[in-house]
């Protein structure tokens, strides 16, 4: 039997994509708010004994996850024999440790929380600093998939003699892997943070690169603070005005319109979370890995 499809908040455009390629059936789920802000939900379908697949855009995550957790109770209690989530974009992953003491490792809570209520997870570039692997958190079957050949492919189409910026230490992975596929080279700038939107940057090895275009490489685009410091920080050195490309486009508050008015001349993303510079198309990666179940 087909697997039933669920969606929650992901993009029609990565949805119907992702469908396209599974053959899996789209489920008829009614939600409903009722005027105290408590939720409804009904399956329409016959679940007894069929995988559900739930794709889930769980980027500002907080008022998401209930939904989430009622969808899965309600699943369950009508027979369905296993929950696959695609979490494109895995929140909760930067606290992995306890900076300061008192601090709850939400990382932690969060994964104890989704490994309850599902039975695998799929994911693209989880912010992995501290922790080797999800399974250090996660207690449930995960498949993390990396964003990197796509973005590659991308920065091949449209860049020439590119150089790789990584802007701290954390990016190093997909700026290294990245720049050993095109075979140009990298640089790994030094990153301090001291508040939500007070980033700053080292200098790096960049001035002897002047004649390529440097490409800075990272997960997540938050503030955006990282991405707008760094390519200041490229400009100082006497390098053009970067290209930036994301992973993840949270852009939080005016993250984005910060950025633009900055020392960026393009920013791009991977459509793991719904945004207008969403250009690197990844669903053909997680339709791959969701056929491959079973
Ligand atoms: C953290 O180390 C991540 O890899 C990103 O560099 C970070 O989340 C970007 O955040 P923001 O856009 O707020 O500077």
């Amino acid at each position: 039997m087909k697997p039933l499809i669920f969606t929650q908040h992901a993009s029609a455009d990565l949805i119907e994509k992702i469908t396209r390629q599974v053959k899996g059936e789209i489920a008829q789920c009614e939600n409903h708010e009722f005027p105290d802000g408590e939720s409804y939900i009904r399956i329409h379908n016959e679940c007894t004994n069929r995988c559900a697949i739930i794709i889930a855009n769980l980027h500002q995550p907080n008022p998401k996850i209930l939904p989430l957790i009622f969808l899965c109770e309600t699943l369950k209690a009508q027979g369905i024999k296993s929950i696959t989530l695609i979490c494109p974009y895995l929140p909760y992953m930067r606290q992995d440790i306890q900076f300061k003491p008192g601090e709850g490792i939400t990382s932690r809570f969060f994964a104890k929380l989704l490994s309850t209520y599902v039975d695998r997870l799929i994911t693209i570039d989880p912010h992995l600093h501290r922790y080797d692997s999800l399974n250090e958190i996660y207690t449930i079957p995960s498949t993390v998939i990396q964003a990197v050949p796509k973005i590659v492919n991308w920065i091949k189409e449209n860049i020439e003699r590119p150089l790789i910026v990584g802007p701290d230490n954390e990016s190093e992975q997909w700026a290294a892997l990245a720049a050993d596929i095109i075979q140009c080279p990298y640089i790994i700038f030094e990153k301090n943070r001291f508040g939500d939107k007070d980033v700053q940057v080292s200098s790096s090895q960049a001035g002897q690169y002047k004649n390529r275009t440097p490409v800075l490489v990272d997960d997540i685009i938050s503030t955006g603070r990282t991405m707008i410091k760094t390519a200041e920080a490229l400009v100082k050195e006497g390098l053009s005005a970067p290209v930036c490309i994301g992973v993840h486009a949270i852009f939080s508050d005016d993250a984005y319109e910060t950025m633009k008015q900055s020392a960026i001349r393009n920013i791009i993303t991977c459509n793991t979370v719904p945004h207008q510079t969403n250009q690197i198309d990844l669903s053909e990666l997680l339709a791959a890995e969701i056929c491959a179940l079973n």
